[in-house]
C-alpha cells in the first residue's frame, strides 16, 4: 500500500481491501460518480470512495432483489443481477459495457429513459441489462402511480 493521507479517504479500509485484491487477479474496469469498479472474470466489484456510493449499492441491490430477472414493470429497465457484500460493496455481473456501433443502434428505448443516462451493456447472452441504475430508485422505489 503506498502512503495516503486518511483523513482525505471517506473508506480508507475499502482502499486498502481493494488495493489488496488488484494483486489477486482483480482488474480495473473504471469509476464514475461515487464507486470505482474491478473486474474479474465474470464479476465486477463496485468499491464506493464516498458515502453516496454505499448509498448507491444498497439501492442497486433492492432494485435488484425487487424484480430479480425480470424488467421494472414501470420502466422496462432489466437491472444487473447483484448482491450486497458485509463491508458495503456491491458485487455484481460483469457485462460488455464497450458497444460498438452495431450494438448501440440495438440498445432498447428504456436505456435511454433511464434517469442517470444508458448506463447499459450486454450479458454473455446478449440481453441488454443496465449495470448503473441506482437513480432509478426514483421511479421504482417511490410511490409514483404506476
Ligand atoms: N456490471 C458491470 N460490468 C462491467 N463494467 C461495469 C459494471 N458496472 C460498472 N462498470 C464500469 O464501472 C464504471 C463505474 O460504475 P458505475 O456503476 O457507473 O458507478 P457510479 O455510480 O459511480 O457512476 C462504469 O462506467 C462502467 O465502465
Ligand atoms: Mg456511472
Amino acid at each position: 500500500m503506498p502512503s495516503y493521507e486518511p483523513w482525505r479517504h471517506h473508506f480508507p479500509d475499502l482502499l486498502a481491501w481493494e488495493y489488496d485484491l488488484s494483486s489477486k487477479g482483480w482488474e480495473y474496469v473504471g469509476s464514475g460518480r461515487h464507486r470505482r469498479v474491478i473486474r474479474r472474470g465474470n464479476v465486477v466489484i463496485k468499491i464506493p470512495y464516498q458515502p453516496d456510493g454505499k448509498e448507491a449499492n444498497q439501492d442497486e441491490y433492492e432494485l435488484y432483489r425487487k424484480h430479480r430477472n425480470s424488467p421494472d414493470p414501470r420502466t422496462g429497465v432489466y437491472y444487473a443481477p447483484c448482491r450486497l457484500l458485509m463491508n458495503g460493496c456491491l458485487m455484481m455481473r460483469a457485462m460488455k459495457t464497450k458497444l460498438n456501433n452495431k450494438a448501440y443502434r440495438k440498445l432498447p428505448l428504456w436505456a435511454f429513459e433511464m434517469l442517470d443516462g444508458p448506463q447499459v451493456g450486454y450479458d454473455k447472452n446478449g440481453r441488454a441489462m443496465a449495470y448503473d441504475y441506482s437513480e432509478e430508485r426514483y421511479y421504482s422505489l417511490l410511490d409514483i402511480p404506476a
